[in-house]
């Protein structure tokens, strides 16, 4: 994993807590209305994707249980995590691709309705991914995955033929493999095959201004007949639609190039999934304020996007950083890249060993500029800010600051499922504080049902607890008794 080079060890710093008369004075817990977006309060739990689907990408068990447990916290939103919407198979990951997905989403909905007591709106997370594969053996690589090249013959002075080519390659150390082999086959054997949008040679890549809208279409007239209150469509991280939002995207089909090219199909899945859904529903998207890699968009570009999806009629948008496949650690042999693991990474997740500034708020001055510009543009959208953000003081001070509207709190929601409700009782002394020690994301790298190292070793003999697949752990965060009024 990246770290800072100065690595200094943060603890959690939540500042003083209200009281209860602090805490229903401020903003944080005032409610917020734009147009379908009607939040009973300004506290937003960003998507967590938990590993709980079952392997066709059903709502399981675990899935309700988990959802129910952020629910009864009662924030104003929560997210459900990235939900693919294409009828394939990805392991425990939720999907939205076909209608025999409704009647499991709708059953989530009608948990959270009731575990929040009406109070949390449920909003579902939309995205669509690109192939990547697992890295592979060098014996795999050589033999079965290399297609034989004239740079490769000439690389052997054209004294080889295609099979000795292929063991000789493998006998290669890494430096000569550079030099013998393109980038993007150097890649393919040290990382995995990875697919990218400006792969306009493949078919399904260069047709995917022609797709996209309406697989989103479809997936958000889905999410609307579940019940859901709201479409968060992903177009921030590693995924497709942030991908056509990059700099790095050099498409020359009109999608890509400028940022009136990169934002050009973002916006027409927009207006596609508004035209499914209508204009009782909120829809808005999640994108980056900062790429982090090299060469990727920064935060003039983010303002530029901000501005242009707030024109096209977005209820929301809610920014996040980082998280990038291009800035990826090398993975082990079988496994494959994970988008977390390089400085972009680091910035999507800060961690506690740190900066000066630490893990806390990393993304707010971003934010904050993307805000500006889109009121400067004339617009009232309200802004989520995420990352860090573990404490009342620091929430509201961007709030009252006009750095963001609505504040979004993911693994401290995490560590903590009731920590917006014990704050607003004048209960913060009770709050179990995130440490930011991203065990939690150690877990999602691996693919494991993600908790949190805070709670999952107690009580674990109870009969009425779940437990991870392992059995080590528990699924959910101990109840929390709700003191008598
Ligand atoms: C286990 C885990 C899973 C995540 N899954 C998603 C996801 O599905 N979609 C997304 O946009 N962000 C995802 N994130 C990123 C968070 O939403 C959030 O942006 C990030 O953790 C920084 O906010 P925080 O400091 O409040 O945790 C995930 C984070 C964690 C820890
Ligand atoms: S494991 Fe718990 S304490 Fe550690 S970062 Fe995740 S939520 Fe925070």
């Amino acid at each position: 994993m990246w770290k800072p080079e100065e690595k200094i060890k943060h603890k959690p710093n939540p500042g003083r807590w209200p009281t209860r008369e602090e805490a229903e004075k401020s903003l944080l817990f005032t409610p917020l209305e734009h147009g379908p977006l009607r939040l009973q309060q300004r506290t937003w739990v960003p998507a967590m994707v938990p590993w709980r689907a079952t392997e066709d990408g059903e709502v399981s068990r675990d899935v309700l249980d988990w959802y129910a447990r952020f629910a009864k916290g009662r924030p104003g939103v929560i997210v459900i995590e990235a939900t693919g919407i294409r009828n394939i198979p990805s392991g425990p990951l939720l999907r939205i691709g076909d209608d025999r997905y409704i009647p499991g989403l709708n059953k989530l909905v009608e948990t959270v309705r009731e575990a929040s007591n009406g109070e949390t709106k449920l909003f579902i997370q939309l995205i669509d991914f690109l192939r990547i594969n697992r890295r592979p053996t060098a014996e795999k690589y050589f033999q079965r995955y290399l297609k034989i090249t004239d740079q490769h013959r000439d690389f052997f002075y054209n004294k080889l033929d295609d099979a000795q080519i292929r063991i000789k390659l493998a006998e290669l150390n890494d430096e000569a493999l550079v030099e013998a082999l393109s980038a993007r086959e150097y890649e393919a054997y040290a990382f995995g095959y990875r697919e990218r949008v400006t792969d306009l040679e493949l078919d399904h890549i260069r047709e995917l201004p022609d797709v996209l809208p309406n697989l989103f279409a479809a997936a958000a007239g889905r999410a609307q007949q579940a019940g859901f209150d709201g479409i968060e469509l992903h177009y921030a991280h590693a995924y497709t639609m942030a991908s056509f939002l990059s700099a790095r995207n050099t498409r020359t089909d009109g999608y890509g190039g400028d940022r009136a090219g990169r934002v050009r199909l973002p916006l027409e899945v927009y207006r596609a999934v508004r035209q499914a859904v209508g204009d009782q529903m909120a829809v808005g998207c999640r994108f980056l304020a900062n790429e982090i890699i090299e060469g990727g968009s920064r935060p003039e570009d983010a303002a530029y996007f901000g501005a242009e999806f707030a024109k096209a009629g977005m209820d929301f948008l809610s920014l996040s950083r980082g998280g990038k496949f291009e800035d990826a650690q090398q993975p082990k042999v079988g496994a494959a890249a994970y988008p977390y693991t390089g400085q972009s990474g680091y910035e999507c997740m800060p961690q506690f060993t740190s900066d000066a500034q630490g893990p806390f708020g990393r993304n707010l001055t971003a934010t904050k500029l993307v805000r500006d510009a889109v009121r400067k543009a004339g617009f009232e959208t309200p802004i989520v800010a995420a990352g860090g953000i573990h404490g009342f003081e620091q929430a509201e001070a961007v709030l009252q600051s006009e750095g963001a509207d609505i504040i979004g709190a993911a693994r401290q929601s995490l560590a903590d499922p009731d920590w917006f409700l014990k704050m607003k009782l004048g209960l913060g002394d009770e709050v179990r504080v995130c440490a930011y020690t991203n065990y939690c994301e150690a877990l999602d790298n691996r693919h494991l049902q993600v908790t949190c190292n805070l709670w999952d070793r107690i009580d674990r003999d109870r009969p009425d607890v779940p437990l991870s697949s392992d059995g080590k752990r528990r699924l959910v965060a101990p109840q929390w008794q709700l003191p008598e009024a």
